[in-house]
């Protein structure tokens, strides 16, 4: 079994205050390939200037849409994993609990999770290029869908793409429940790509203890920061199993 340090299973269960920011890494135990990792991250195989930006969309929209409608069939097959529920039971004790997530699979709601911002916008909406407006329909065959009902522009998956700005509320949202929390979870991210990945290291500015969450961290020697290594399906059940005792 895991092996949990006390003092972190005294925290998650004192804590009032939680925020989470989880990645790719928490949904791979849902057989959704994350980004980097190697032999079996995405950008291994495709080129994110290919199929992940705004200049690739207008070079070739039918391209980039099947590559979504494609990821968009995975997630939707997709079940949620012991990680996803773990962080839905811990809302359920904690006082105030957000969930940041930087992943657009939907998995977090569907494991129960309520109060969950999404950076990078979610697979199953779909929005006008032009009017940046969200529109109901969707073709689920992965052709490129009929152009926006209202302006006759391009439409586009609710994504955010490499050298885009984050929807700022949500990003504002994030980072006041980063500053407010008393126990910030980094969960399953490489911590590559900004702003979402500064977003621990405002949390630990402010007072929070920290507990990252990764197949594997390098040590970092420093106080009221956790670290668990190996694969959030089963650290985290185990974190709340322990600070619960199958209260869960
Ligand atoms: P980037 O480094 O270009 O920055 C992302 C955006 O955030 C930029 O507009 C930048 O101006 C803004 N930004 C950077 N630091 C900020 C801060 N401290 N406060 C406020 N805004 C800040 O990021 P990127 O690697 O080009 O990717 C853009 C975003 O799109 C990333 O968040 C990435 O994770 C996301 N993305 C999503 C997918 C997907 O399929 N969902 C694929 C690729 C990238
Ligand atoms: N449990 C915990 N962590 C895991 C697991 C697992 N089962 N499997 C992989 N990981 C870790 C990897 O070690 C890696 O650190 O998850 C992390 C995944 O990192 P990335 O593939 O870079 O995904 P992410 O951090 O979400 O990427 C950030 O970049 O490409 C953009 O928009 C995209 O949202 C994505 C953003």
């Amino acid at each position: 079994a895991v092996s949990i340090p006390q003092g972190l299973v005294e925290a998650v269960r004192g804590a009032k205050n939680v925020a989470v920011l989880t990645g790719a890494g928490i949904s791979a135990e849902s057989g959704l390939p994350t980004f980097r990792d190697p032999q079996t991250g995405l950008w291994e195989k495709f080129r994110p200037e290919d199929l992940a930006t705004p200049e690739a969309f207008q070079r070739n929209p039918k391209l980039v849409w099947e590559w979504y409608a494609h990821r968009r069939e995975l997630m939707g097959l997709a079940q949620p994993n012991p990680g996803h529920a773990a962080l839905a039971a811990i809302e359920r004790h904690a006082a105030t609990f957000t969930l940041i997530t930087q992943n657009i699979d939907g998995l977090h709601q569907r494991a129960g999770s309520r109060n969950v911002l999404e950076l990078h916008g979610n697979i199953a909406r779909t929005r006008c290029f032009e009017e940046d407006t969200l529109v109901e329909s969707w073709s689920a065959n992965g052709e490129v869908p009929p152009h926006c009902p209202r302006c006759g522009g391009l439409l586009r998956p609710d994504v955010v793409w490499f050298g885009e700005s984050l929807p700022e509320e949500t990003f504002e949202q994030a980072l006041e429940a980063a500053i407010f929390c008393d126990l910030f979870f980094s969960i399953g991210t490489s911590g590559l790509v900004e702003p979402a990945a500064s977003l621990t290291e405002v949390a630990r500015r402010a007072g929070a203890t920290i507990v990252v969450l990764n197949l594997e961290v390098e040590p970092l020697a420093s106080p009221d920061l956790y670290q668990l290594n190996g694969p959030a399906g089963q650290t985290l059940p185990e974190l709340v199993r322990q600070a619960w005792q199958g209260e869960v």
